[in-house]
Order: C-alpha cells, then structure tokens, then sequence
C-alpha cells in the first residue's frame, strides 16, 4: 500500500512538472502576447524629408501629397516623413546632412546646387525660361534627366525636377522699373554664382544667407530687396517689409528632389517602382498647381497689404533681357554654350 501512495504522489509530481514546466502556457516567450501595430512598425521603411518652406506653398503641398501617393502604392510599407519649415536642418545644412545620410530625402532649390554641380548655374541666368511652359518642357524633360544624373557622382540620387514659379523682385527703396533702379541697393541670394552675377550687373551688393533669415534682416533695415516667388513672399510675409514688388518673371525656382543613394539603392526594386510612380504623379500635378498657388496669393497679397506692384511692360522686359546679355556670353564661355541652346531650343 505503501509503495503504491509512494507511486501515486510520483506520478502526480511528473504530470504536474510536465503541465507547469513542460506544456504550461507560459514556458515560451513567443506567447507573450504582442502588439501587431508594433511589428508592422519594425518593417515599415521610413524616409525623413526634410525641407525649409511653410506647407501652403507648392513646395509644402507637393511633399504632402508624394507621402500620401507612397503610403497608397506601397500599402502602408513606406512611410514619408515630411520635415517643413526647417525643423530639421536649414538651407545650406540640407545637402550634407542628405550625402551624411542623416535624412533620406531633400528638395532645396537648384541654386543651392551649383557649387556642388556647376553647370547647373545656367538654370540661374535671367530671362534663360521664357513661361511656364518652358520651364516645364526642359526640367521635366531630357534635359532635367541629364542634369539630375550628375548627381550621382556625389553619392545623390536625383529623383525629379520640381517647380514653384517664376521669382520677382521687392525693394524698400523705390520702384523697380528699370535696371538702373537696383543701384546701389542690398539684396538677398541663394549661393549661386549666376544670382550673384546678375545682381552685381544691377549694381547691387549681395548677401547670400538661408531662407529662414531673410524676414528679420528685412524687416531690420540690413537688406533693400530680395527676389523671390509670390508663395514664399506670401507665406513667409515678406510682402509685410516691402514697400515695392515688380513683376518681372526674371528668374526662376524650381527644386531638385533627391535621395542619399545608398538608401535608395537599398529599397527592394518594387519599393523603387512605387516610389518612382508617385513621384511622377506628384510632379506632373506639381506643374499646373504651382502656377495656381502663386497665382492666388498675388491676389491675397493685393487684397491685404499696400505693397506698390509694378508689372514690367513688354517694352521693359525687352530691355531687362537686352541688359542681361553680357551675362549669356560669359556663361557660355565658361561653362559651354551647349546647355544654353539646348534649353533655347525648347522655347518654342
Ligand atoms: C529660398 O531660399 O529663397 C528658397 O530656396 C526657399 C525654397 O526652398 O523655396
């Protein structure tokens, strides 16, 4: 009798060890249970884009938009996470920090890459796009293609041309009508050897310094002008420290999307495809909506301020264009006549 209780107990100790130890339920930390958002999170591939304007300007409404163009293509698996205003880095911190890879995308205007990238400059000269239509036709084009892929060579990859309008100019010294009204006067650049130049031909002292510093030095006195296009004008209140605008559609901005191309390399090929795909739609919506934006806060900046707006005559413009000559031949010569024709060529 004994030997069996001895026998029993065993038994009982066994099943109990085997039920608690064995095939309990929490023996296996793979049973603890987890969040299924979280490790949706843990694959889901980010891209940080960082750039520096508010988000009611073209450039602000596009990266909105390309992220949510992502997310649809690519079923939640990319996220795009988009850094206005310069949260993160400043004009001029951008594109180390996006060859660094500390940020995977960036937009800066192509004037910021003309130190990088030379011949980009061309796309600087005054009066070099004749309207909208042809700035469209030679940055969303060959050309644009044959430009972005420069890029590469310093360690970017070059994704598409994006626009935001033709760029007037503002002074608080007295109307600008005629190129001899610049004399004299400070204005604010990008850092772009070609603004530089065009400025100096005015008689113009030239400061180059980031966006996010353009207001208080105007509003200090320290800057006469600036040239810039009607969305950053009106988002960033410029219109608010200047007494004149002229519109002379002289120059234009548009900006260079682009990747660190080590992260890019890295995507899965379909990943690259969607993105790819948004991109495009992003950029061929970009073309027409930008022109609108500026469009309409013209009219809001009429509407709400007292800024004096000339509108340059085609007599006038004829002869800002005839003034800016010089500035084709040494281009030409010192960067190649090539890109001036080509880009020419499509005015048509
Ligand atoms: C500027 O510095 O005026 C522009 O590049 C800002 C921008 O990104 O539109």
């Amino acid at each position: 009798m004994k030997t069996f209780i001895s026998t029993f107990i065993l038994i009982f100790i066994f099943f109990m060890f085997v039920f608690f130890i064995g095939f309990g339920p929490n023996n296996d930390s793979k049973s603890i249970p987890f969040d299924h958002e979280q490790e949706g999170l843990n694959k889901q591939i980010v891209i940080n884009f960082s750039h520096v304007v508010a988000e009611n300007t073209p450039k602000g409404q596009a990266a909105e938009r390309f992220a949510k163009l992502v997310a649809e293509k690519t079923n939640g698996k990319v996220k795009v996470e988009v850094f206005p205003n310069g949260v993160l880095y400043a004009e001029g911190e951008e594109v180390n920090a996006l060859i660094r890879g500390e940020i995977q995308m960036i937009a800066p205007a192509y004037s910021n890459m003309t130190e990088l990238l030379p011949e980009w400059l061309i796309l600087d000269l005054p009066y070099i796009f004749k309207d909208d239509e042809h700035v469209e036709a030679v940055l969303n084009g060959e050309i644009g293609d044959a430009l972005l892929s420069q890029l590469k060579k310093h360690n970017i990859k070059g994704i598409a041309f994006w626009s935001n309008g033709f760029k007037q100019m503002m002074s608080n010294r007295g109307p600008l009508k005629a190129p001899a009204d610049f004399l004299g006067q400070r204005f604010r650049i990008m850092p772009s050897k070609a603004l530089e130049d065009q400025f100096h031909e005015l008689g113009v002292k030239t400061s180059a310094m980031p966006f996010n510093q353009v207001y208080r030095n105007l509003e200090s006195g320290y800057l006469d002008g600036i040239e810039n296009t009607i969305s950053n004008i009106y988002s960033k209140r410029f219109y608010k420290v200047q007494k004149y605008m002229t519109i002379s559609n002289h120059g234009y901005l548009g900006y260079s999307v682009m990747m660190n191309q080590e992260f890019w390399d890295s995507l899965p090929k379909d990943i690259q495809k969607d993105i790819e795909e948004a991109m495009d739609e992003t950029t061929n919506w970009l073309y027409t909506e930008s022109q609108e934006i500026n469009n309409d806060q013209l009219n809001m900046i009429k509407i709400t301020s007292d800024i004096l707006i000339h509108v340059l005559s085609d007599e006038e413009r004829e002869s800002w264009i005839d003034f800016f000559q010089p500035l084709y031949e040494e281009y030409g010569e010192k960067y190649g006549k090539r890109w001036i024709n080509e880009i020419q060529k499509l005015s048509n």
